[in-house]
């Protein structure tokens, strides 16, 4: 199962539209690919998309674009300018099978995927790097700006979209 470009995708498409030029770009769990298109046709000089399942790397590879397996960085070798990563960031849902799972959970609370990722992003970002992202209300956005502020990154939330039963942070990370 492949991700279906959704709101969150879209809020993150508007933005690399205009951070992408002349960056180099990875796309961290890639889905359709929509995220490293944008960044291609908005001028990025070199993108690299990433997702933990082979079916999505298989399909984005059949685009052109340049991929890879990697549970997070753990097929990365390279460092860039600018990093998109539109998470798995819902809280677990007992009711949700395992293949939905595997795309739009978190972890028990929502924001452990993310946490795992900030953790080690630093060290993939060249100097004056970028880090754009999305995540909900329902993902603790306290437990977030925590977790940021003691990994020493800075940050300013560029977007705020509410939607039915949620709200969507768009966020772009700073590592200097
Ligand atoms: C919410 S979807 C986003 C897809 C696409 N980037 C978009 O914006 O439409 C999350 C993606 O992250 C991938 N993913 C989940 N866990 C991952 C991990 N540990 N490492 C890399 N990718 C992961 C999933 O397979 C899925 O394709």
């Amino acid at each position: 199962m492949i991700y279906e470009p959704d709101e969150d995708s879209f809020l993150l498409v508007k933005h690399i539209k205009r951070l992408a030029k002349n960056k180099r770009v990875l796309d961290m769990g890639t889905g359709f690919g929509i995220l490293a298109e944008t960044a291609i046709r908005s001028g990025a000089v070199d993108v690299l998309a990433v997702d933990i399942n082979e079916e999505v790397i298989d399909y984005v590879k059949s685009k052109g674009i340049k991929a890879k397996v990697s549970d997070l960085f753990s097929n990365v070798n390279e460092k860039f300018d600018l990093i998109v990563f539109n998470p798995p960031y819902l809280p677990e849902d007992e009711m949700e099978d395992e293949e939905t799972r595997r795309i739009t959970t978190g972890g028990k609370r929502g924001y452990e995927l993310l946490g795992k990722f900030l953790a080690s992003a630093k060290s993939y970002l060249n100097k004056k790097g970028q880090i754009l992202t999305v995540f909900s209300s329902l993902t603790h956005k306290d437990k977030i700006d925590k977790m940021l502020k003691e990994g020493g990154y800075k940050f300013d939330c560029l977007e705020k979209k509410k939607l039915f039963f949620e709200e969507l942070y768009v966020y772009l990370i700073f590592k200097d």
